[in-house]
């Protein structure tokens, strides 16, 4: 086992899906029940994200995102991941960072800078991993992968309910035509796209609740006898 490496026989569980389709909430529920550890790799990107527009670094420039991404010290103690010695910059959980996120999320030298730091999360006694590419590309071979969906509509209105329950009023339509950009930009990129992987479970939360997802998903859990 290479010390950064992570441990290969831990077992994965990949949670991806697109974005509001609730698979960071499904992951940590799993992850509480398991006693396993949770990565949230959206919360990854949205740190670089967030470190780039506070530095006011252009969006375009890659190579220099890409160094950024190298360099950042991302602790995962915490529910919210963060990073180490950073001025408290744009709430990552906010739409400007979420937009700018889904931007720098295309270049793969990004995505390979940080793709390391990923894998070392993978340790005893499990991992439960939520993300776009985690059954894909990060955890190949994990032995159980969800691919979690919802109709856009279902994802903004849900989305809209978090923001008014901070406090925060968005229009409804708004939120709409952001989840199309973003489902786009994250499906058509070239570098590691939204897509099930060919192993996934597919659930459609559109007309669930969460309690009927998790539910499923605990079924699943223990049909492939990773509560052991
Ligand atoms: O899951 P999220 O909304 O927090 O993710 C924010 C953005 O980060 C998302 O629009 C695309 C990108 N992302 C990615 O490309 N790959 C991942 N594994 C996770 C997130």
């Amino acid at each position: 086992m290479a010390p950064d490496g992570g441990d290969p026989a831990a077992p994965v569980i990949c949670v991806d899906g697109p974005g509001g389709s609730g698979k960071s909430t499904l992951a940590a529920l799993l992850a509480d029940s398991l006693q396993w550890r949770h990565l949230d790799s959206g919360a990854l990107y949205r740190l670089v994200a967030a470190a780039a527009l506070e530095r006011g670094m252009s969006l375009e420039d890659r190579e220099a995102l890409a160094g950024l991404a190298a360099r950042l010290d991302f602790r995962f103690e915490d529910a919210d991941p963060a990073v180490s010695g950073e001025a408290p910059g744009p709430d990552i959980r906010s739409e400007p960072v979420g937009a700018a996120a889904s931007t720098i999320a295309a270049y793969p030298e990004l995505r390979s800078a940080i793709l390391s730091r990923q894998r070392a999360a993978r340790r005893p006694p499990g991992l439960v991993a939520d993300g776009r590419d985690m059954g894909t590309v990060v955890f190949p071979d994990a032995p159980l992968k969800i691919y979690l969906d919802a109709n856009p509509e279902v994802r903004a209105e849900r989305r809209n309910k978090q923001l008014k329950n901070k406090g925060l009023n968005v229009s409804f339509r708004a939120l709409l035509v952001g989840i199309h950009e973003r489902d786009a930009r994250d499906r058509e990129r070239a570098a590691a796209p939204l897509k099930p992987a060919g192993d996934a479970v597919v659930i459609d939360s559109t007309a669930m609740n969460l309690d009927e997802v998790l539910g499923q998903a605990l079924a699943l859990v223990r049909e492939r006898g990773l509560d052991r």
